[in-house]
């Protein structure tokens, strides 16, 4: 599967200590970059449908139109006021979260969190809240869309089945209101993995404790709500899992990369126009998964971890706990 070809990619910023010359997160809101075009005229059943469908990948009125359908599926969620954003119930959605994943855990024994709770969880219960139907194979499906979902230019058979599949789920109409469905499905995918594998690395290990050099360890702190949404918080400064997006010249030209790591977290979930309009879903569905790891107890197997081999995004390939 080709990617999008990053390495001839002028870099903005250099994710290092400063933003070079400030250009880099400025780029996000200046109207004289765009997300790189995808083409628009392409057949249904294939993923450069999806990508010419959603607001991930549009600009101007289409983006903004694309960009209403999918708040408006986020919004339907709930009804808690979130400033800026959908309205979402957070805490119906931390809670599924949490139950969907002490499901996951209730076999004793050895527990790989990326595939077993990270990557099944967040897509699990968002398409159950969209009424979607809930398989063994739903996560799975939506893993395999997300897979291609970056990878322009090169046909993926297995990821445009699953996408057939998906759309079969949401009623069969290849329209924009069905991409918006499946294009939240596909960007909570790997982010929210992400989010949910970074934190509990950092809880698991006590890296978030900040124990001091020379200073005996302390014990873990005790399991509470306030605990997971300290640790995601401090991940999201420290360790967020997106770490840049590409922006190209309005007029034309080739696309640059701008980095999304700050000091201070403020551009974990962007900014401008294609902000995150999932960052409280987000939240809430990794807090619940964090809730209930830390209830179990949960250990990590070894302080050795190694991350998918991507520029954009940090997600452990794999996070072996014993739980218990
Ligand atoms: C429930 C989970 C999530 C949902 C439903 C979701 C949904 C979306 C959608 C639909 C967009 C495109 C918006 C547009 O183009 O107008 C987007 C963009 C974005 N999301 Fe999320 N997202 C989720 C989780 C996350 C997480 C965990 C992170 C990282 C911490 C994240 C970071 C971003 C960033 C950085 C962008 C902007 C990309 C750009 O400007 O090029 N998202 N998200």
């Amino acid at each position: 599967m080709r990617t999008l070809d990053l390495d001839g990619l002028a870099v903005v910023d250099d994710l290092g200590d400063g933003i070079r010359g400030g250009t880099g997160p400025d780029l996000l809101t200046d109207p004289g970059w765009v997300v790189p075009p995808v083409p628009e005229d392409v057949p249904e059943g294939t993923m450069a449908w999806l990508r010419a469908r959603v607001a991930r990948f549009s600009s101007g009125e289409a983006h903004a139109r694309r960009r209403a359908l999918a708040i408006g599926a986020l919004g339907a969620l709930g009804a808690l006021g979130v400033s800026d954003g959908p309205d979402v119930n957070a805490e119906a959605l931390r809670d599924a979260a949490r139950t969907r994943t002490q499901e996951l855990l209730s076999a004793s024994g050895t527990v790989e969190v990326m595939a077993r709770v990270a990557r099944v969880v967040p897509a699990d219960v968002l398409a159950a809240s969209f009424g979607l139907p809930v398989t063994a194979d739903s996560a799975g499906l939506v893993g395999d869309v997300a897979r291609a979902y970056h990878a322009h230019g090169e046909p993926v058979p297995a990821a445009d089945h699953a996408l057939t599949r998906l759309v079969a789920d949401c009623g069969g109409t290849w329209d924009e209101t069905t991409a918006a469905r499946i294009g939240l499905l596909v960007q909570a995918y790997d982010a929210t993995a992400g989010l949910i594998g970074n934190t509990a690395y950092l809880a698991l290990t006590g890296a978030g404790a900040g124990a001091g050099a020379g200073l005996a360890p302390e014990p873990p702190p005790e399991p509470s709500a306030a605990l997971a949404t300290d640790r995601l918080d401090q991940a999201l400064r420290t360790d967020p899992p997106v770490r840049g997006t590409l922006r190209a010249p309005v007029d034309g030209g080739d696309p640059v990369r701008v980095g999304l790591v700050t000091s201070d977290g403020s551009l974990a979930f962007g900014a401008g126009a294609h902000a995150c309009p999932g960052q409280a879903h987000a939240r809430a569905l990794a807090a619940g998964v964090l809730d209930a790891l830390l209830a179990r107890g949960c250990r990590l197997v070894s302080p050795d971890i190694a991350y998918e081999p991507s520029v954009n995004l940090r997600v452990p390939v794999a996070l072996e706990v014993v739980c218990g």
